[in-house]
């Protein structure tokens, strides 16, 4: 794992659009694994500007709610159409979100793990971070092997999500979700965190100990794992100084530090 601490949260969304415009420019047919949540929304806006060949690009999303439809605004569909899908060149066809209407949710959930065989792999998996420290929706005591899946919300989840529902009560209950090892398999893949409120369980995802209850510590064992935080979400990281210099040093960032 390495950590990239970024001065604010625009730098740091920046920095994660630009990792991924170098892939989509180094491998135009890239599949994508997608996260969604307020951290992304910056993202999304960078990429929208940054004029990329998304025509041959496939995308998998890392969740969806369960018994919300696409027309729905709070569906995770609506949210990629709406923050990037309608405003870039991707075929519609090519985007994949799991349907949290299904008749049948466990045969879905096979189906999206099949799709994502099918097309090889994920290449690239971005990744936001819960207050329960969940990557997707995997909740605590998510198996590290977990595959796609249907997982029931903690309290805590349906707090940070309440706001976008008009309250916890209308928060859907149950998720589908890649699992822990569905996104263990991705070849590569970018953490982001922003703000102080993320800045405990960072610290804990990132130095803390390996634990089902905090799904993102599993990326500790992933091969290829970068963190990107601003200033404020790596308050409580001991390891600032060697992250720093690893940004600041190492070859593979050379391209990215004039931002
Ligand atoms: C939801 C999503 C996660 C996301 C998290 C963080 O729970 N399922 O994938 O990482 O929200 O959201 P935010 O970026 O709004 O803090």
């Amino acid at each position: 794992m390495e950590v990239i601490i970024r001065p604010d949260a625009e730098a740091a969304s920046d920095l994660v659009a630009r990792i991924i415009a170098a892939e989509i420019r180094a491998k135009p047919s890239c599949v994508l694994g997608l996260a969604t949540g307020r951290t992304m929304d910056r993202v999304y806006q960078r990429l929208r500007t940054m004029q990329l060949d998304f025509s041959r690009c496939r995308t998998f999303n890392l969740d969806e709610y369960v018994g919300l439809p696409p027309s729905d605004p709070h569906s995770y569909r609506a949210y990629m159409n709406n923050a990037l899908f309608r405003h870039v060149n991707i075929d519609l066809a090519n985007t994949h979100v799991p349907d949290g209407m299904a008749k049948n949710l466990d045969a879905e959930c096979r189906r999206y793990e099949a799709e994502i065989e099918h097309v090889g792999g994920i290449d690239l998996q971005i990744l936001g971070i819960g207050k329960t420290g969940h990557i997707g929706f995997n909740e605590p005591l998510s198996a590290f092997r977990s595959r796609t899946r249907v997982k029931a919300l903690s309290p805590t989840t349906t707090a940070q999500n309440a706001a976008f529902f008009g309250g916890a009560e209308n928060v859907p209950r149950r998720a589908i979700t890649m699992g822990v090892g569905t996104i263990m398999d991705c070849r590569r893949c970018v953490l982001l965190a922003t703000g102080d409120s993320k800045a405990e369980i960072v610290a804990k995802a990132v130095e803390g100990p390996i634990t089902s209850m905090i799904s993102a510590t599993a990326l500790q064992l992933q091969r290829r794992c970068v963190v990107v935080v601003d200033e404020e979400a790596a308050a409580r990281l001991t390891q600032q100084e060697y992250y720093r210099w690893i940004f600041e040093n190492e070859p593979e960032w050379e391209p990215f530090r004039d931002s």
